[in-house]
């Protein structure tokens, strides 16, 4: 099957089942699910542009095109929907507002007057300036436009950074029953089976970066690349190492073409913003707990993807390090966004509940 007709859920964990999913009252709503998993296809390969899904219907809502956001300087998902319809659109159902301006492509709201199309369905507003405006662009030239409140699926990490100006940041873990991330010796390669372990290079493969702290590396030598994902030899994956100390040699593994090696004191939110400058849109934090500690304590932890294994250890490191929590009315909840059976491994994707004021 073909990655942009993988079920959304199986690509994007949580992007079907998240928060704010509104009832569909437009009838767009399977077209929409259909235009996310388009998105969701091209995510680790799109940054820092959107990773946008489309789909063309043409009078009698037949699916005439579908498209996705090429890698930059590409044609945007729109456009690429559009070509495939070869003028038969009339409707043209997106996931993100199309856009108004004249980067290195011309504007999509223009590409779409100017085929003919009839109707425009889109799932977010486009909050960039000045990319934002087709809406009213498209309403000015006659099209009828219809917003449809929807998840935020693929475009979760580039519509956080937008808002915030960082990127946005998936902790992945694997633990025990008991919550053990290593054995009391330190070694914690294999926590999880084989299925569980490709699942972890899909995610790789659909972020920019990944963060892991010299703890890890100089315990494990983790290659952290997004081996044996179909179509994605990882060349953009940008791999940091967050090493305060200097302890990590430059011949580990992970600190190959395409590394960061980050030495001294800094605060995860530094870091953050200097991956952001690199056009960074989505992270993946491979910890260990020490590192996966400090993003958490600094409420820098947007997600968190946790491979439960049905094992126990009974010692060692726990899957985060101290969070600063002495008294249980302090715990740290989160949301529970999606439950996927792996193989023999649990798949939890979590989001941070809002902190306490103060
Ligand atoms: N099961 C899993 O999913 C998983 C994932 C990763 C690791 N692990 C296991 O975890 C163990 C390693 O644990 P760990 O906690 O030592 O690893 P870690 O979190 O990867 O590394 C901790 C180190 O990161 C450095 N660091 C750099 N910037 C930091 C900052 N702003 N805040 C805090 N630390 C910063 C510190 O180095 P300095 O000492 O120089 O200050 C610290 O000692 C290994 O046994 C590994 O196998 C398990």
């Amino acid at each position: 099957m073909a990655r942009g007709r993988r079920p959304l859920s199986a690509l994007c964990p949580g992007a079907l089942t998240g928060e704010g999913r509104a009832v569909d009252t437009t009838g767009y709503g399977e077209t929409m699910d259909r235009a996310h998993g388009l998105g969701v296809s091209v995510l680790g390969i799109t940054s820092p542009n959107p990773p946008v899904g489309a789909v063309a219907l043409d009078a009698r809502g037949q699916v005439v095109g579908e498209g996705a956001t090429r890698p930059p300087g590409g044609l945007h998902a729109e456009r690429v929907a559009l070509v495939e319809a070869a003028g038969r659109a009339h409707t043209v159902v997106c996931t993100l507002e199309p856009c108004n301006h004249t980067g290195r492509t011309g504007p999509c709201a223009e590409a779409l007057i100017e085929a003919g199309v009839k109707r425009v369905v889109f799932g977010h507003s486009d909050p960039t300036s000045p990319a934002a405006g087709g809406a009213d662009a498209l309403r000015a030239a006659g099209v009828e436009v219809v917003q449809l409140a929807t998840v935020e699926g693929a475009l979760a990490g580039w519509l956080h950074r937008q808002r915030t100006g960082r990127p946005f940041v998936t902790w992945k873990y694997a633990a025990t029953l008991d919550g053990r991330s290593a054995a009391a010796d330190g070694s914690s390669r294999w926590i999880t089976g084989a299925l569980a372990r490709a699942d972890v290079h899909v995610l790789r493969s659909q972020v920019d970066a990944i963060i892991a702290g010299s703890g890890t590396v100089l315990a494990d030598d983790p290659a952290l690349t997004a081996r044996d994902v179909p179509g994605r030899a990882g060349e953009r994956l940008l791999r940091v190492v967050m090493d305060r100390r200097g302890r990590v040699p430059a011949t580990v593994r992970a600190l190959g073409d395409g590394s960061l090696h980050v030495t001294g004191d800094h605060d995860p939110a530094d870091v953050l913003d200097q991956l952001a400058g690199r056009g960074v849109v989505r992270v993946l934090l491979e910890g260990g707990p020490t590192l996966a500690a400090a993003f958490y304590r600094a409420g820098l932890v947007d997600e968190v993807v946790a491979y439960l294994a049905p094992a126990l250890l009974g010692a060692g490191p726990a899957a985060v390090g101290d969070l600063g929590i002495g008294t249980i009315t302090d715990i740290a909840r989160l949301h529970l966004i999606d439950v996927t059976r792996i193989g023999e491994d649990v798949r939890l994707t979590l989001r941070p509940a809002p902190r306490k004021a103060a």
